[in-house]
């Protein structure tokens, strides 16, 4: 398979990046690196992005800035990075891509575990995921042209051992699953 990755040189597309190369080709974006530029928080970059990168199987984002602190220093500026970025990014990556997405494709983005087990201090974290879980449900049962949208969810990347984390993307890229959040370290 073709397959966009967006985020490829951060922490997750580092670890998933060398593995799934290992059966796909791999075309990396990011928003400083990677073979193509991207700003999920600019629509006029994702569509350029879709024009420019064709023929593509499966789109995997694993990017999007969040703000992390207590819900006193919480405020809608401080919301809005993980709104802006994670959320909406993600959410213009899919309204835009399938568009262009080849068909039986699919879209795996990426929430996290702060969506269902919240812990002090990550608020915008968690709004911004589960935003993200509920637009993968209802989106998957909309897609077109046999194209799938599912969320992996993880924990704190540093404590799950890294095949876990390759086996919930590769699931999301190589099998017929539609609309699933796979948690990952729970
Ligand atoms: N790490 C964890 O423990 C963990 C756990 C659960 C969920 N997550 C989620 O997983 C995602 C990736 O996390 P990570 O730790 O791998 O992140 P990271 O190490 O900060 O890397 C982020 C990657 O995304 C790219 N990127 C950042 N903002 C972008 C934007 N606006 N447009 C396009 N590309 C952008 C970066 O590219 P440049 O360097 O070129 O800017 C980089 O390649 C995030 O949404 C995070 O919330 C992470």
């Amino acid at each position: 398979m073709r397959i966009l990755l967006i985020g490829a040189t951060g922490t997750i597309g580092k670890i998933i990046h060398p593995e799934l190369a290992k059966k796909h080709e791999i075309i990396s974006a990011g928003r400083n690196s990677g073979d193509f530029r991207i700003d999920l928080s600019d629509t006029n970059s994702i569509e350029k992005l879709f024009r420019e990168v064709k023929n593509i199987d499966a789109c995997i984002c694993v990017a999007g800035d969040c703000y992390t602190g207590d819900l006193l220093s919480l405020d809608e500026e401080k919301l809005n990075i993980g709104i802006k970025n994670k959320l909406l990014g993600q959410v213009n990556l899919v309204l835009t891509g399938q568009k262009y997405l080849n068909n039986n494709g699919s879209f795996t983005l990426t929430s996290g575990k702060m969506a269902d087990k919240p812990v002090k201090n990550n608020i915008s974290k968690a709004i911004v995921n589960g935003g993200i879980n509920s637009f993968v449900l209802s989106a998957s049962l909309e897609l077109e042209r046999g194209i799938r949208i599912n969320a992996i969810s993880p924990g704190k990347v540093s404590d799950i051992p890294i095949e876990d984390l390759i086996n919930a993307y590769s699931k999301s890229v190589e099998e017929s699953i539609n609309g699933e959040i796979i948690k990952v370290n729970y």
